[in-house]
Order: C-alpha cells, then sequence, then structure tokens
C-alpha cells in the first residue's frame, strides 16, 4: 500500500480515489470488487484489481504517446495509480466497432455486425436514473457540457478508437466497443480518465471472437480473472511483466 494516500476522496463500484498531498494529484486504487447489471450481480475476485490498473496504465500510456491526453501520471503499485486529479463530466461515452450487448437488445442490429463508421453513444452517469441514454439536445439542456466540448469529445473518442484498435490487433484483440470517462483539468483541458480495461471494454480474440472481458462475468461465467490475465500478458512487454510480477 502506498503511503502517499490521504483521505478517501471518492468510492466506486470498483475503484477508490484518494487525496494526495498535491491538490493536482489523485491515487486511483483499483479493488477487486466487480458489478454488473446496475450493481444488480457483485462479487470479489482476487488480482482482478491489479490486471485492470496494469492494463488502464500500459493503454494509457499509449494514448499518451499518440498525443491523447490522459489523467495517468505512474503506476505506485500493482494496483494504485498517481493521477491528475480532474472535475468528472458525467458521461458514459461509449463507442462500438461490432454490434453487441445492449445496441442488439434494444435495436434492429444483427449479432456482431461491423459498425463501420463507429457509433458514439452517450450515456448520463447517473446512478438515481439508471445511466439512460442522451443526444446532444438533452446533454446541452441538462447543461452538462457545450456543444464544443461534446464536438471536442466525439473527436477524441475517435482517437481513441483508431489508436486502441491498431495496437490491440496488432496483440490478436479485436476492440469490439467500450466506454470512456473525461473530465477537465485544473486548466480547464478535456482529459481522457477513469479506466480503459476488460470491466469497461468488450475484447475479443481476432480469429475465434472468443472473449476476455466483464462479459464472462456478466453471463456468469467461471475464468474471469484468468481472461483478464490473459489481456495483461498480451498488452504487457516483457520487461513489464517482469516489473509488475506478473507471470
Ligand atoms: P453495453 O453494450 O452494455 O451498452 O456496453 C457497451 C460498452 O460499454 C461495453 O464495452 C461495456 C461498457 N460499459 C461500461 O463500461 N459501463 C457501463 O455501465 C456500461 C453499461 C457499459
Ligand atoms: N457497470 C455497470 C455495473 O457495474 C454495468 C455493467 O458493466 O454491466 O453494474
Amino acid at each position: 500500500m502506498s503511503d502517499m494516500k490521504k483521505e478517501l476522496l471518492y468510492t466506486g463500484k470498483a475503484k477508490d480515489v484518494y487525496k494526495t498531498e498535491n491538490d493536482d494529484e489523485v491515487i486511483i486504487k483499483f479493488r477487486d470488487d466487480i458489478t454488473a447489471l446496475d450493481g444488480g450481480k457483485k462479487d470479489t475476485l482476487s488480482k482482478k484489481g491489479i490486471y485492470n490498473a496494469l492494463i488502464s496504465s500500459k493503454l494509457f500510456e499509449i494514448l499518451e504517446e499518440q498525443g491523447v491526453s490522459t489523467q495517468y501520471i505512474k503506476l505506485i503499485e500493482q494496483d494504485e495509480m498517481l493521477a491528475k486529479s480532474l472535475e468528472m463530466i458525467p458521461l458514459e461515452v461509449i463507442c462500438r466497432n461490432i454490434a453487441a450487448g445492449s445496441l442488439v437488445k434494444k435495436y434492429p442490429f444483427q449479432n456482431k455486425q461491423e459498425l463501420n463508421p463507429p457509433i458514439i453513444q452517450f450515456d448520463y452517469k447517473n446512478d438515481e436514473y439508471h445511466d439512460p441514454m442522451l443526444n446532444d439536445s438533452i446533454i446541452l439542456a441538462l447543461d452538462i457540457v457545450n456543444q464544443e466540448t461534446l464536438d471536442k469529445i466525439r473527436d477524441i473518442t475517435l482517437t481513441i478508437n483508431k489508436v486502441l484498435c491498431d495496437y490491440l490487433k496488432e496483440r490478436t484483440l479485436l476492440l469490439v466497443d467500450f466506454k470512456l470517462e473525461f473530465g477537465f483539468d485544473k486548466d480547464g483541458n478535456i482529459v481522457l480518465g477513469d479506466e480503459i480495461s476488460p470491466d469497461t471494454t468488450r475484447l475479443w480474440d481476432v480469429e475465434t471472437l472468443e472473449n476476455f472481458d466483464k462479459d464472462i462475468f456478466r453471463k456468469g461465467e467461471s475464468g474471469v480473472v484468468d481472461a483478464y490475465h490473459k489481456v495483461v500478458t498480451l498488452v504487457l512487454t516483457e520487461d513489464e511483466k517482469d516489473k509488475w510480477n506478473v507471470e
């Protein structure tokens, strides 16, 4: 446990955010808790927090290298990320390359149908209202962000999609869909926050379409942590695996 952590600022379904001595920085602790179905299905899976912290850190590093501004500063423990403080925007920005999940439940898409151009969807991050889907007019009327910010978020999301699709495909994973959260830094810049992990993405094997993400848990199947571990072994370099003691 890092001794840089001060008081707990926020606790979510799978992560805790702590203050540090520096007001511009927080520590995000990735817990082993896993939930689905709006929190209706819960479990605690040993090492899940570590694997999600390692995967998120790696993907944030790749995005930073490609000019995307992220909250990530560095990993300070296997499951603790030092990050920039952000004022989070209550939007779940979902980007879809292949039809799956709620999209095929709610609309007449074929399961596994390719979506080109990708679909970008905004859900309201609001537990009381169960994260309803928004459109531009509702976002503006609720004064969540202005149109300029929304347009920038769309552009950044498409860039992130391109960078991550390429990176993951080289490592035999298809990025089916994912969810992002953004915030403002102290200078008012839009910055990618939260996490990008198998909790917040659908990742399929490029050949077999086997999934390596939270859908395994949503379906009540076993092997969730093994799948997350597999993603770690695919995205980290050998040196990174040695550094963080990943077998
Ligand atoms: P969905 O098909 O259930 O709408 O999910 C689309 C993507 O967004 C999928 O990769 C999982 C991710 N997601 C979250 O990370 N958090 C959520 O609360 C939801 C509903 C989806
Ligand atoms: N994130 C939501 C929950 O934890 C829904 C999901 O990912 O399935 O309940």
